[in-house]
């Protein structure tokens, strides 16, 4: 889950690393009342989660209540790749002397966590990564040992800080660690971190991403929670506690088991690849091992809620949930569903009690359902009829 920047501001701020004032405000008034408590020069921020923000007219500097309402005007409603501001944060102006940039993240591919820091922060830091990736320098965080003086210091030198910047910085580095490890997170990023005309260092910009699974630590997140911006699909598949994931095609996947699921999707991309149109996977669908009757029509129930979604394709192992089961589960679903089942259904079934599934299912002989034997005829099935069915329309 990623978090907006003034939720970041907030999480920063509750760990000490040190911020400066900022609030919400979802209309100029609002945003004129802020920046008059504040005093002095506000910086009126556009909250999106997307980044370029400032290069986008998405950040603005007010030197009066009045220019800070006239900005947050200008900056709600903007669309910024494809994110439209229905916040601003008013934040107090800070008076900068040098920007810098700083994250924590979990390398994948390293399998550890990583340390990023340059002296050069504030402009593009993939950029900067990409022309003279030297300006950037990396350090690997033991998770176990975190960022102590000893790792702050290594990170700072490597960046190229002098030891009088780095006796400053570091503190801040460690509070970031704090963040890091005790929110559960996956990115903490600032950028810019900044020094101040008078020597502070500031986190003027923060980026969090929060990990999904360590949600069960954190029931105050709930609150983070940002269901306008999540996608709706996804969001009714997480109430019925689907493992769903929205992409962007017309083919609608349903399988069992991650493994399945994920090469489903290649093949359905690859079977769609020379159709007109180039049909492809509408979604990630996982129902699991024990994929019951409700299962299934909960899964084909957001599926076809998908108006991109021109035809479906069920693409069950049989396993320890034997065919059958799954044959009366897609049985059940279209009952239950009526009307609401109104596109082609392809469906492939094989493992255990193949042959008692497909019986069930040519029995049933429902009009929208087609069953193929193997997983490659299927996919093409599926991804013709999605052809075919936008080409109609
Ligand atoms: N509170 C502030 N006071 C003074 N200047 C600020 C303040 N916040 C941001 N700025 C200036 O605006 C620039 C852009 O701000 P910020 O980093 O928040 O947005 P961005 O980088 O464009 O957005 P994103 O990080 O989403 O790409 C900063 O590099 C800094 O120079
Ligand atoms: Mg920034």
């Amino acid at each position: 889950m990623d978090l907006y920047e003034y939720q970041a501001r907030d999480l920063f701020e509750q760990h000490g690393v040190p911020v400066l004032r900022g609030r919400v405000a979802e209309s100029p008034d609002r945003a004129r009342e802020i920046a008059q408590e504040f005093g002095g020069t506000a910086v009126v921020k556009a909250q999106v989660k997307t980044g370029g923000r400032g290069k986008a007219g998405g950040v603005k500097i007010a030197k009066s209540p009045d220019e800070a309402a006239v900005a947050a005007e200008q900056i709600l409603g903007l669309d910024i790749k494809g994110h439209v501001v229905r916040r601003v944060m008013v934040a107090e102006g800070a008076d900068i002397a040098e920007e810098y940039y700083f994250s924590l993240l979990l390398d994948r591919a390293e399998r550890t966590y990583l340390a990023m820091c340059s002296r050069e922060g504030g402009m593009d830091i993939e950029q900067l990564a990409e022309e003279r990736p030297e300006a950037l320098a990396k350090v690997c965080v033991d998770p176990l040992v975190g960022i102590d003086d000893d790792k702050a210091g290594e990170i700072l030198e490597a960046a190229g800080f002098g030891v009088h910047d780095a006796v400053r910085i570091a503190p801040v580095l460690k509070s970031l660690w704090a963040v890091y490890r005790d929110e559960d997170a996956t990115l903490v990023e600032v950028n810019p971190l900044v020094k101040t005309g008078d020597g502070r260092i500031l986190a003027l910009d923060g980026k969090i991403s929060l990990d999904e699974n360590a949600a069960f630590r954190h029931p105050e997140r709930e609150a983070l929670a940002d269901v306008e911006a999540d996608d709706p699909l996804e969001t009714r598949a997480k109430e019925k506690g689907l493992n769903y994931v929205k992409l962007d095609g017309q083919v609608g996947v349903i399988g069992n088991g991650a493994g399945l699921v994920m090469s489903t999707l290649d093949v359905v991309a690859a079977a769609g690849e020379d159709l007109p149109g180039s049909p492809r996977p509408a979604n990630f669908l996982d129902i699991g091992g024990g994929a019951s009757a409700k299962v299934m029509a909960d899964g084909l129930d957001v599926i076809l809620s998908d108006a991109q979604v021109k035809s479906v394709f069920v693409n069950v192992f049989g396993g320890i949930t034997a065919c059958n089961e799954v044959a009366n589960g897609v049985v059940a679903a279209l009952t239950e569903l009526g009307e609401r089942a109104s596109k082609p259904l392809v469906v492939r079934l094989d493992g255990n009690s193949v042959e008692v599934g497909r019986a069930i299912l040519a029995e049933y002989d429902h009009p929208l359902v087609t069953v193929v034997e193997t997983m490659d005829a299927a996919a093409r099935k599926a991804a013709e009829l999605a052809a075919e069915s936008t080409y109609e329309n």
